[in-house]
């Protein structure tokens, strides 16, 4: 299988949307559709950070990393709490259990070394993601605490985020 991965084009959001509508079978992607969307018109579009994944030319995965903000603590409005946010990933069903969703995380974890955001946070499923040093967001006392709340620590001391909660 030749398996390209490179940053999304101006030409690729309908390929993008189509494999995420495809990958995500229980909505047909519409909330996971309207993620990315809201990303490219937020401002916060890291073009090298949407990442797609193509066999023979074709779009055959995605996943996509932005900034967002960590939660809470409304009477400290001026904790840091910006962080990169992973999500959502998708690879066509035909083409899941080959290793691309795989190689679409290790290459979007190099693409967000050396960014100035101090983790990268996630959402899912905590069989799947640890295997690339993602850790619960419970042990850097991150909330929620549950399993699917993840982090990925992009430096060494966290501390000054402890108590802050997982965007949406
Ligand atoms: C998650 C996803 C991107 C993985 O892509 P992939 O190309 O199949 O991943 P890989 O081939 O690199 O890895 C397959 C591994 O992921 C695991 N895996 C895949 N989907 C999984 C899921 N939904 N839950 C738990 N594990 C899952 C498989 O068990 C397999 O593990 P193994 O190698 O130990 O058997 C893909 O399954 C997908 O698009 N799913 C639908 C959309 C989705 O759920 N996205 C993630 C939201 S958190």
């Amino acid at each position: 299988m030749n398996l390209l991965i490179r940053p999304e084009g101006p030409a690729d959001a309908p390929a993008i949307a189509e494999v995420t509508r495809l990958a995500f079978t229980y909505n047909d992607g519409l909330r996971e559709n309207e993620m990315i969307e809201e990303i490219r018109t937020s401002g916060r579009f890291l073009p090298n950070l949407s990442l797609v994944a193509e066999v023979g030319g074709r779009t055959v995965g995605h996943v996509i990393v932005a900034p967002a903000d960590l939660r809470g603590e409304p009477e400290n409005p001026d904790r840091p709490r910006r962080v990169l946010y992973l999500g959502p990933i998708s690879v066509l069903p035909e083409f899941q259990r080959r290793g691309i969703g795989s190689d679409l995380m290790r290459a979007v974890l190099g693409a967000v070394q050396g960014r100035p955001e101090p983790m990268v946070v996630l959402w899912g499923h905590s069989d799947y993601y640890p295997r690339f040093g993602f850790r619960r967001a419970a042990e850097f006392s991150l909330h929620p605490d549950t399993p699917t709340a993840m982090i990925y620590p992009l430096r060494n001391d966290l501390s000054a985020y402890a108590g802050l909660e997982l965007p949406a």
